[in-house]
């Protein structure tokens, strides 16, 4: 039901966790997938995981906060892949302090990479989906973007402002066929949340209903069908993947 027979993908921050179980997910439903991230070795590994299960990986070593980088790797991709039929943005990093400590750096390092990479990446696409009036994109955003979190002023305003991004670029792009569409995860286990400490982590797996951390193939799952031809009247939404953790 959700095949992707026949598509390209491009998956942002595709070297490890979410990002590589995504572009794995699409690739075992038949998509053909070009891989970004910063390290060329974590990406090659990935490239060989989506080649055994059968369908092409194109590696680029790409930092989402260039925007000469952002087009070129949307051309390569077209250039070498043939098409382009999904973008998701799911580069990101984290910068947590509290608002007294907060340097600029932390504020704009964060707000480069996860809002303004999306937005270079987004343009670019968005140039090939229109004309070929369809596409799908997808925004990793999170949680925190809707209900906060103390100490991630920076990551919580970009996680907010993508989700802004996606329903304005759902209405916009809409009338070509193109579909915006954001997934909010909750606590995942990834690198990016292993550095939580013990205490702090069994806090978080109180408040969740479902009573566990989410795997990275629990985001991949719903990013399957938002990418998928089931998805086709789905657009401007945003999906929570968080075990309930926000009602
Ligand atoms: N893990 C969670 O609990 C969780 C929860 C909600 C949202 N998210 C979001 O999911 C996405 C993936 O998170 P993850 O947990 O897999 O993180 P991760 O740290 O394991 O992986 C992040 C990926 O992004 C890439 N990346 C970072 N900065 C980049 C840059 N400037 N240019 C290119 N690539 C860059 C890294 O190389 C890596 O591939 C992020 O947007 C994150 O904010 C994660």
């Amino acid at each position: 039901m959700f095949s992707l027979e026949g598509k390209v993908a491009i998956v942002t921050g595709a070297s490890r966790g979410i990002g590589r179980a995504i572009a794995l997910a699409f690739a075992s439903q038949g998509a053909d997938v070009a891989l970004c991230a910063r390290t060329e070795s974590a990406l090659d590994q990935v490239a060989a995981e989506v080649r055994e299960l059968g369908r092409e990986a194109l590696v680029q070593v790409v930092d989402v906060r260039d925007a000469a980088s952002a087009e070129a790797a949307i051309a390569s991709t077209v250039e070498t892949l043939g098409r382009l039929d999904i973008l998701v943005n799911n580069a990101g990093i984290t910068r947590d302090t509290l608002l007294m400590r907060m340097k600029d750096d932390d504020w704009e390092d964060v707000l480069a990479t996860n809002l303004t990479g999306p937005f270079y990446f987004t343009r670019a696409a968005a140039r090939i989906m229109l004309k070929q009036r369809g596409g799908r994109v997808l925004n990793i955003s999170s949680v925190v973007g809707l209900m906060g979190n103390v100490g991630q002023a920076n990551y919580a305003a970009s996680k907010a402002g993508i989700i802004g991004v996606t329903k304005s670029l759902a209405r916009e792009l809409g009338p070509r066929g193109v579909t915006v569409n954001a997934i909010a995860p909750g606590f995942i286990t990834t690198d990016m949340t292993s550095g939580l400490k013990d205490e702090h982590q069994s806090r978080l797996r109180d408040a969740i209903p479902l009573g566990a951390f989410g795997e990275p193939e629990d985001v991949a799952a719903a990013a399957c069908f938002l990418a998928s031809d089931a998805a086709r009247y789905v657009t401007g939404q945003v999906i929570q993947v968080d075990g309930g953790m926000r009602l």
